[in-house]
């Protein structure tokens, strides 16, 4: 788009969403997802090899994209990443965070080593976190079924070999309303 306008963002976003389904769009270098509310086939691993080590330029707008952008500067400039996830309640928050540490541990377990594409233990622990800490305080809202009770900064810690060591969540922020 040559002139960036709201009207313009949402009939775009509209278009995509409606016409095509396809939930993601990038608006300059954010990730804009609309929650499709159906479990759509775009997160299969055959999906996390496709964006794995290419140049997301190529492909479709994904949370895997911004997944492996960060991996790449990561691994390439040694540099810590941050991907910042923000949205109104039921925006698919949590979900999207969820397929990115997945991206994560796909990636960083198996790039290594191509016989062992398995998802390591501690990629495991890693992930299985993410219900445990949901549990608490989550509860059903008017908008959100699975409604977060705290904003949380979730850190991942990669090895030099790039494969995850372990992780850290801390809660900055108590949804009071909730
Ligand atoms: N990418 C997606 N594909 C399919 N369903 C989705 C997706 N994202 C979200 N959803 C659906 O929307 C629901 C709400 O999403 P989620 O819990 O991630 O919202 P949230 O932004 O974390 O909201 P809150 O601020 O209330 O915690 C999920 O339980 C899921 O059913
Ligand atoms: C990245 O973050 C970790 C954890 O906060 C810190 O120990 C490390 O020094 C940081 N690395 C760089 C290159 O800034
Ligand atoms: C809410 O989360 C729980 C635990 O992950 C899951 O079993 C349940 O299906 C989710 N509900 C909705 C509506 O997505
Ligand atoms: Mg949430």
């Amino acid at each position: 788009m040559s002139y960036l306008n709201e009207p313009e963002v949402l009939y775009n976003l509209q278009v995509r969403f409606a016409d095509r389904n396809c939930i993601y769009t990038y608006c300059g270098i954010v990730l804009v997802a609309i929650n499709p509310y159906d479990d759509l086939p775009i997160y299969g691993n055959e999906i996390v090899q496709a964006y794995n080590g290419q140049d997301s330029n190529n492909l479709d707008p994904h949370i895997y994209a911004v997944a492996e952008e960060a991996f790449k500067q990561m691994s390439r400039f040694e540099q810590n990443q941050s991907i910042i996830v923000s949205g109104e309640s039921g925006a698919g928050k949590t979900v999207s965070a969820k397929y990115a540490m997945r991206y994560f541990a796909i990636v960083g377990g198996s790039s290594h080593d191509e016989t062992q594409k398995e998802i390591s233990l501690v990629e495991k622990k890693v992930l299985a976190s993410n219900p445990i800490m949901e549990a608490i305080g989550n509860a059903k809202t008017t908008r959100n079924d699975n409604s977060s009770r705290f904003g949380k900064y979730i850190e991942i810690d990669f090895k030099k070999d790039l494969t995850i060591i372990g992780a850290q969540m801390r809660t900055y922020l108590l949804e009071k309303s909730r």
